[in-house]
């Protein structure tokens, strides 16, 4: 649909908003952040609330100010452009349709403002429904069909226009959970048809590892690292973003024997292995190893005594609590060869130790 992507460059952006009564000074809801999307990429932006995901979002979309920073949607520098000079759609969690205009007048709704001609605006209308798959619920009302073509519609709606950016700001989180996992699929199918750059916004790690080019870990307004879901679910930089990316056991070591380029030698859990480090780690400071659940291996050759803390299955997988070196452990076993193991049970397991990788000890409380 849209003959030319453009990618979307944001530069050094700072939003600073008075802090609340209590406190003297500004709140960071932009702390210096700089990213990019690529022309046609899913870009996330996943982190807690409160990061300040949504004022990034709101900035590009030109609602709000930057405090300072540059925003760029293809080559033109937009942060003083007015929001509907932009060009960018927008995908909200309360999308909000007008309850009193059919399927086929919300969708047109947009094209009307642009004063299109009628055949045209028939057309065109009629393309988006099919592609959303909802051109047989055209002429029924919003409370007329289900949330989840709801959410087409709203879809519909936002891509109409041709916009160059589309935004999603956590745009499946009213929904329920089966809905959620089915929706976000065909987000993501409909967006790479229609090929358009998009920055998406959720807390939830796993939507966001589903449908995204790339993900985007935010923290009290700047961002903690950028990649593919598996560079940053593998080698992550932080306890803060392992922990956010899929589960982790965080291990202090007995000692850290050396650490250079990438590399440290270890103590854990009463043996010595050498395994992956983060560049933020830093020699002489307090540090954790990343021990992924699913790493761990029961094993009758394993080279760890372990005992059983607790137990429970969850179909693919029974997930274990492990007494190990008196450290309390979690452990996945996606084999089921162990399901006749009991609570209370002294087993071995074994560590793959190219998955682990020590990270610099995160001592801050907020998560
Ligand atoms: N209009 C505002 N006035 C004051 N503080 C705000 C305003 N909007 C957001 N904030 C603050 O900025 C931070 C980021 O908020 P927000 O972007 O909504 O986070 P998220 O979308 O990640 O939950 C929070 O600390 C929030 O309280
Ligand atoms: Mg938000």
């Amino acid at each position: 649909m849209n003959n030319e992507a453009v990618g979307v460059e944001i530069r050094d952006l700072v939003k600073t908003f008075p802090a609340f009564d209590d406190k003297k000074g500004e709140v960071y809801a932009a702390n210096h952040v700089t990213l990019s999307v690529q022309p046609g990429e899913l870009v996330t932006l996943l982190g807690p609330s409160g990061c300040g995901k949504t004022t990034l979002l709101r900035m590009v979309a030109g609602f709000l100010m930057p405090t300072s920073g540059e925003i760029f949607i293809g080559n033109r520098e937009v942060s003083k452009i007015p929001p509907n000079k932009r060009n960018v759609g927008m995908m909200f969690q309360s999308y909000a349709l007008f309850p009193h205009m059919t399927v086929y007048d919300n969708v047109a709704y947009g094209l009307k403002l642009k004063h299109m001609g009628k055949t045209e605006i028939r057309e065109r209308v009629k393309g988006i429904l099919q592609l959303m798959q909802i051109e047989n619920y055209a002429s029924r009302f919003p409370n007329e069909i289900s949330g989840g073509q709801q959410q087409r519609v709203a879809l519909a709606r936002a891509v109409i226009t041709e916009p160059n950016v589309l935004l999603f700001d956590e745009p499946l989180s009213n929904l329920d959970a089966k809905l959620r996992e089915y929706m976000r699929e065909e987000l993501r199918k409909i967006q790479k048809r229609v090929g358009i750059t998009s920055l998406y916004v959720t807390h939830d790690q796993s939507e966001a590892m589903a449908i995204s080019d790339k993900v985007i870990i935010m923290r009290s307004g700047k961002i903690e690292q950028a990649g593919t879901a598996m560079e940053i679910y593998a080698r992550p930089k932080n306890q803060f973003v392992a922990g956010f990316i899929g589960k982790a056991n965080f291990v202090r070591p007995d000692s850290v024997l050396s650490l250079s380029g990438g590399k440290a030698e270890v103590e854990l859990l009463g043996r010595r292995m050498t395994i992956d480090a983060s560049e933020e780690c830093r020699n002489g400071e307090p540090c954790v190893v990343m021990i992924r659940p699913e790493d761990i291996k029961i094993s009758p050759e394993g080279k760890f005594k372990a005992r059983i803390i607790s137990k429970a299955y969850f179909g693919q997988y029974i997930r274990h609590f492990l007494d190990i070196a008196g450290q309390e452990i979690e452990q996945m076993d996606f084999t089921q060869s162990n399901a006749a193991l009991q609570v209370g049970d002294e087993i071995a397991v074994n560590l793959v130790t190219d998955s682990l990788r020590l990270l610099p000890l995160d001592d801050t409380e907020e998560t």
